[in-house]
């Protein structure tokens, strides 16, 4: 079925992207489905979107083709007026129901309320009042708890003045089961560094088991964050940096640390699974450095690196690094994650 041929359909989406990134969503979602539209809901991060095909061929489209800087997705099934008054809770708690049981098979397992709201939204009620009364209703109407992570469903509303956007999806349709995709890790008592979120939020988004590489090569390691990940999933890891590893990791068993420039370095070939560089550098250079230490990786091993957004040309970017690499590696999936700065992450495989 040609999707695009539809013209008469449409569907409306919230979209939400890294602070100051919605642009380059947009021109990706315009790319893929000419004609779509955007309005702001909160300035360079969150647009309602219309786009002109329906909402089954609409999610189908872009969960096929996930554009790198959409971070979350939700479908709108109904937008209501609001007042801003606590007369809003029970006619949207009242709606939410209604819509999830429209959809409701008595088979639906977890379900997870997500309320989030426009800047400078004002409101008698808070979004934790809205989200216990939508939950109250879930559970008297259907019997479904709600619970806070790793729902299979996703009742989303989104609050902005004189309208809020109502939806209910299944979480893989909304990109991330994280509200509005900000993933939020707690951090641990002596974590190594914040940096270490960034390869979780990678092993989520990427469909990574970290935890199946045995042998691990981090390229620019230093303090560690990303090699104390990889030494808890179980992996022998080597770190190279010319910086210090923070002292909590020296020692540990399954740990060589190489106190070296990433030029200064060679191993021998086929020897590691996984490689993974978070240089911060340009790069150009930083893949100019990584190319020779491809060698080390084995057929159908993957890499994960993080490229840093230097001269606003994201695509250009990651055309180009990936081109570098070609002759050896294949790009499966390139995000800007939640916990990316000036920067995205690339994931790619070893061709056998
Ligand atoms: C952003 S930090 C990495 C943080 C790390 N992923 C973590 O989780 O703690 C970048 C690191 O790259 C290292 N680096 C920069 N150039 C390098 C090179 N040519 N060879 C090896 N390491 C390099 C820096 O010393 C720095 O420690």
């Amino acid at each position: 079925m040609n999707e695009q041929a539809d013209t008469a359909a449409a569907s409306q989406f919230v979209v939400t992207s890294n602070h100051g990134f919605a642009a380059y969503a947009q021109d990706e979602l315009r790319a893929l489905v000419p004609g779509t539209k955007f309005e702001p809901l909160i300035t360079d991060e969150t647009y309602l979107m219309r786009i002109p095909l329906d909402r089954e061929a609409a999610i189908r489209r872009i969960t096929s083709h996930e554009p790198i800087f959409l971070r979350h997705m939700h479908p709108i099934d109904r937008t209501v007026g609001t007042s801003g008054t606590a007369e809003d809770v029970s006619l949207l708690a009242d709606l939410a129901g209604q819509l999830f049981l429209d959809g409701f098979d008595g088979e639906i397992g977890k379900v997870t309320v997500q309320i989030r709201k426009a800047e400078r939204y004002e409101s008698e009620y808070s979004p934790a009042e809205l989200r216990e009364a939508i939950s109250g209703v879930l559970l008297e109407r259907c019997g479904v708890e709600s619970v806070v992570k790793e729902a299979d469903r996703i009742v989303s509303v989104f609050l902005s003045s004189g309208a809020a956007y109502i939806g209910v999806s299944a979480s893989a349709d909304n990109l991330s089961d994280w509200p509005g995709g900000a993933v939020r890790y707690r951090k641990e008592e002596g974590q190594v560094s914040r940096a270490k979120f960034k390869l979780l939020e990678a092993e989520y988004a990427f469909g990574l088991e970290l935890s199946r590489f045995r042998k691990a090569l981090d390229i620019g390691a230093a303090p560690g964050g990303w090699t104390s990940l990889l030494l808890e999933r179980g992996a022998e890891v080597t770190a190279v940096d010319p910086a210090d590893l923070h002292p909590d990791l020296l020692g540990h068993p399954q740990l060589t640390y190489l106190k070296r420039n990433a030029g200064e370095v060679a191993f021998r070939s086929a020897s590691y699974d996984l490689l993974v560089c978070d240089m911060s550098w340009s790069p150009k250079q930083m893949i100019k450095l990584i190319l020779p230490l491809l060698d080390a990786l084995r057929p159908g091993g993957a890499a994960v690196i993080t490229l840093k957004l230097m001269h606003g040309k994201p695509f250009q970017t990651v055309k180009d690094s990936v081109r570098m690499m070609q002759p050896v590696m294949q790009l499966r999936k390139a995000k800007q994650l939640f916990h990316n700065r000036d920067e995205l992450t690339v994931y790619l495989q070893k061709i056998n």
